[in-house]
């Protein structure tokens, strides 16, 4: 069942059947078992009241089994309750959970389930709890500082008991099982294993202690404090290893030339998918401002920031808030296929101008259908999405190349900070609703999923088959690249065609190898464009 959720195979008979099957013999099934077939049910079913009977049963089995918790668990488990409005409140629950001695420990993940809850029902009191738990069992640094900032001295309950007692390998198994495949092999992936904290933790305190020393202490000023923070955020990303993933360098340019494709109306927000530490946020809310001149009365945020990790979000917003842009920059908290069906309900019908999608590229073409469907894109609303060659995003590109709602334009240019690296960004145009893409093919469908195992190799999760390098990524983007041009897709390269001057390029129109103007056929169709060659 979980292999199909991941490999998209919906609604097909057999799935259905096993999944019945399962479900009636899901009181003889261990609680993470339990909790999995929760998951895959509601994510295969349309139908949420069907599956009431079943969440109440493994809710039960939380009650009778409250050791066997774990981290996927409860966040499975959550988000089952959440997404299908399960008359039990998730808060609730987990306070329950708490209650009965659960090791919190044991359900940090959960917190992010929680938090985009909460600030749905814009529940401050309760973002408040959730922080400061998240605060409480976070490693003591300038991570650590910055959740304070967010969780304004909240006092935990009383009932609230934090074990933080030393970090056990036995939790590894039960926290974080992909991990303890490999664990007892590979002892460098022990840096993976810390509940809540480690080696990710220590790097992002570091960006903050970076920028914290440097950045001018005087009250922030519109653009410079702005423009100081990017270039600071820019060289440390040159400076440490390259981890850094933001888009920066030709990417920005991209960015910003997509944002400028179009005349904002006052109502229009930006938004980003995959916040990070703010960086694109940032930039775009400096470009948002420039135009304040012309609709000095505008209110309210400006982009739409959406992150997944609650800690990260913490980090997006003390950085937006040095930098002096947090009138214009809201971060939600909350995976992105949650988050958006919320953006028509605050912003209104067809007020997303701009959509940038920087996040798990797999995720991209269903999370960008619930976005058509809920209305939020307005008729020549630009979509832009990253790392499209690398490691990649094939069913977006094969969506906004083939879908008659979207006109679709790929850019083709290096990494940022790796010169020998090739990616795309996919810019998109919304048409308007005008019927979906031909199916992928199945070979498209299957690189999509090879591109998710690719995505978790680079993140060390797959150290049979050792770390990735430069030349793995340079060989795995052309590989990708291969399969797109095979379906005549081909992208520009992006300095000739900044060289052509960004204005005057329409966007429906495309441009070939070095910056030809080819009419107003779109780039799918465009035959002889070259892609970047790379020495
Ligand atoms: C490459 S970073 C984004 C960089 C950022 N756009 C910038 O340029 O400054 C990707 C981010 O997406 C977040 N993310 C991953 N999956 C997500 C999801 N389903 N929903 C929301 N955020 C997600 C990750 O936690 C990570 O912080």
């Amino acid at each position: 069942m979980f292999a199909s959720v991941i490999m998209c195979l919906e609604r097909q008979p057999l799935l259905y059947a096993v999944t019945t099957a399962v479900q009636q013999r899901l009181g003889e099934s261990q609680l993470q078992s339990s909790t999995k077939i929760a998951w895959c049910s509601v994510v295969l079913l349309a139908e949420p009241r069907q599956l009431y009977p079943m969440l109440e049963t493994t809710l039960s089995a939380v009650r009778r089994q409250p050791a066997d918790m774990s981290s996927p668990s409860a966040h499975a488990l959550l988000w089952c309750v959440w997404t299908t409005a399960f008359p039990q409140h998730p808060g609730r629950l987990f306070k329950e959970w708490l209650q009965r001695g659960i090791d919190l420990g044991d359900m940090s993940t959960a917190v992010e389930v929680l938090l985009a809850d909460s600030e749905w029902r814009r529940d401050q009191d309760e973002d408040l709890t959730w922080i400061g738990l998240l605060q409480h069992t976070s490693r003591p640094g300038p991570c650590q500082e910055v959740i304070r900032k967010y969780s304004c001295g909240r006092e935990l309950p009383g009932w609230f008991r934090v074990q933080d007692g030393p970090w056990s390998k036995s939790k590894v198994s039960k926290n974080k099982p992909e991990l303890a495949k490999y664990m007892q092999r590979f002892a460098n992936l022990e840096k993976f294993a810390q509940p809540a904290s480690g080696n990710h933790w220590e790097k992002l305190g570091a960006v903050i202690d970076f920028v914290e020393h440097r950045l001018s202490t005087a009250a922030p000023q519109v653009p410079d404090t702005v423009n100081e923070m990017l270039r600071l955020l820019d060289s440390f990303a040159q400076r440490r290893e390259h981890w850094l993933k933001v888009a920066g360098g030709a990417k920005a340019e991209v960015l910003l030339h997509t944002y400028g494709l179009r005349t904002w109306q006052w109502h229009e927000v930006a938004v980003e998918c995959g916040t990070f530490i703010g960086y694109s946020a940032m930039r775009l809310a400096l470009q948002m401002l420039a135009g304040l001149e012309e609709s000095p009365d505008r209110a309210g945020p400006r982009v739409f920031t959406i992150e997944v990790d609650p800690v990260q979000a913490c980090i997006a917003r003390h950085l937006v808030d040095l930098a002096g842009v947090s009138c214009s920059v809201e971060v939600a908290t909350g995976q992105v296929r949650d988050v958006v069906p919320k953006i028509v309900e605050l912003f209104g019908a067809a007020s997303v101008g701009m959509v940038f999608m920087d996040y798990k590229g797999t995720a991209f073409h269903s999370d960008l259908d619930i976005l058509e469907d809920t209305g939020a894109l307005g008729i020549d609303s630009r979509l832009l999405a990253d790392n499209v060659a690398l490691p990649g995003a094939p069913l977006l590109l094969w969506n906004l190349a083939f879908s008659p709602s979207w006109e679709l334009t790929a850019f083709a240019m290096t990494e940022f900070h790796e010169p020998n690296t090739e990616d795309w960004m996919a810019l998109g145009r919304y048409c308007g609703p005008a019927g979906p893409a031909p199916a992928a093919p199945a070979s498209w469908q299957h690189l999509s999923w090879h591109t998710d195992h690719m995505r978790r190799r680079a993140c060390g999760l797959r150290p049979t088959e050792g770390d990735m390098f430069e030349a793995d990524r340079v060989a795995y983007s052309r590989h990708v690249r291969r399969h797109y041009n095979a379906a005549g897709i081909q992208a520009v390269p992006w300095h000739c065609h900044a060289r052509g001057g960004l204005q005057d390029a329409p966007p429906q129109t495309t441009v070939d190898g070095c910056g030809n103007r080819s009419g107003d056929t779109t780039m799918h169709s465009v035959s002889g464009a070259a892609s970047i060659s790379f020495s």
